[in-house]
């Protein structure tokens, strides 16, 4: 982690961040970059173990850390852990949406019932995490942060029920600012691309598809977890006061995918040329 090095370590000292999906991946190295910055932090998941182990990494980087088990989908057990939250660590300053769930499946095999869990895991979540969590939000004017994914505009396949429920959100977020914004509350959405060491990668892009993801990235490596914990500082800082209705994409420039992988062939046919000694 670099964060602390570069930005004053008492920049969220005082303020409270709730993060849900926050026991692992991108949404724990979201929780540990707001940490490092003095943040009290909030994590929620269903897995109660997941955020006992969480927690301890987070005390250690100096945090006070609520727990609560929560499965999103569920409004009223997501407005029990907001309410934990406030009374252990005040109201929400920053709110991360990130709990989410997906599989790979083809379009014709999906059931309705595959395509409603993942709509109602990522998008159902996220709304009951912002509604839950707007008197918070209103009382702080406050930030809130979707974790959203570049299929939320460009279809992946064997993603169709992930993407529509990305899309979903990305909708949400912007019709959130316009509504929100009455009251000081900015809301974005970040898009990582792959990022090494999660469950999202290693359950989507094993193999070949690893290969090609990393051809198709203008950066050439995999995201890592800070990288998503930074841009999330960011958007929650003051530096991003002026900042609302936006998708920061965080990916390599993955998002470019299909001009990478000409312009890599592009790259192969001009050096063959050169090698050749062909001017054209
Ligand atoms: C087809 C599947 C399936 C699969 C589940 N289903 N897995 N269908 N292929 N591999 C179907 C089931 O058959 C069932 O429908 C329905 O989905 C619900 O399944 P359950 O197992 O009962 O649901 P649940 O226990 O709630 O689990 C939810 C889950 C699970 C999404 C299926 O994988 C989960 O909880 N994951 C959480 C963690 C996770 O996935 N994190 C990675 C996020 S990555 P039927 O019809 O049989 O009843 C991410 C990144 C996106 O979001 C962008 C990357 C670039």
């Amino acid at each position: 982690m670099i964060i602390d090095k570069l930005l004053p370590t008492d920049l969220f000292r005082g303020k409270t961040a709730f993060i849900t999906g926050g026991g692992s991946g991108i949404n724990l190295g979201i929780a540990k970059n707001f940490a490092a910055l003095g943040a009290n932090v909030a994590i929620c998941s269903r897995n109660q173990g997941k955020l006992d182990t969480a927690a301890a990494e987070l005390r250690k980087l100096g945090a006070k850390v609520c727990t609560a088990a929560a499965d999103v989908r569920d409004p009223a057990a997501v407005a029990a852990a907001l309410a934990k939250s406030a009374q252990e660590l005040g109201p929400a300053d920053v709110v991360v949406s990130g709990a989410a769930g997906n599989f790979l499946c083809e379009a014709e095999k999906l059931s309705p019932n595959g395509f409603k869990t993942v709509v109602e895991i990522d998008l159902m979540g996220s709304f009951n995490v912002a509604r839950g969590a707007f008197e918070q939000l209103k009382q702080t004017r406050g930030v809130i942060i979707f974790i959203s994914a570049g299929l939320s505009w460009l279809p992946y396949t064997l993603q169709l029920h992930a993407g529509a429920a990305k899309a979903g959100i990305d909708n949400m977020m912007k019709n959130l600012a316009l509504e929100w914004g009455a009251y000081g509350i900015r809301s974005n959405s970040i898009a990582p691309g792959y990022i090494g060491d999660t469950e999202g990668t290693s359950k989507l892009a094993g193999g070949p598809v690893l290969d090609a993801v990393l051809e198709s990235t203008p950066l050439g490596r995999l995201g890592t977890v800070d990288d998503i914990g930074q841009a999330a500082v960011f958007l929650a800082s003051p530096l991003a006061s002026f900042i609302t209705g936006t998708i920061a994409v965080v990916d390599g420039g993955h998002y470019l995918g299909g001009s990478a992988l000409l312009n890599a062939a592009q790259r192969q046919v001009a050096a063959a040329a050169t090698a050749s000694g062909s001017t054209s």
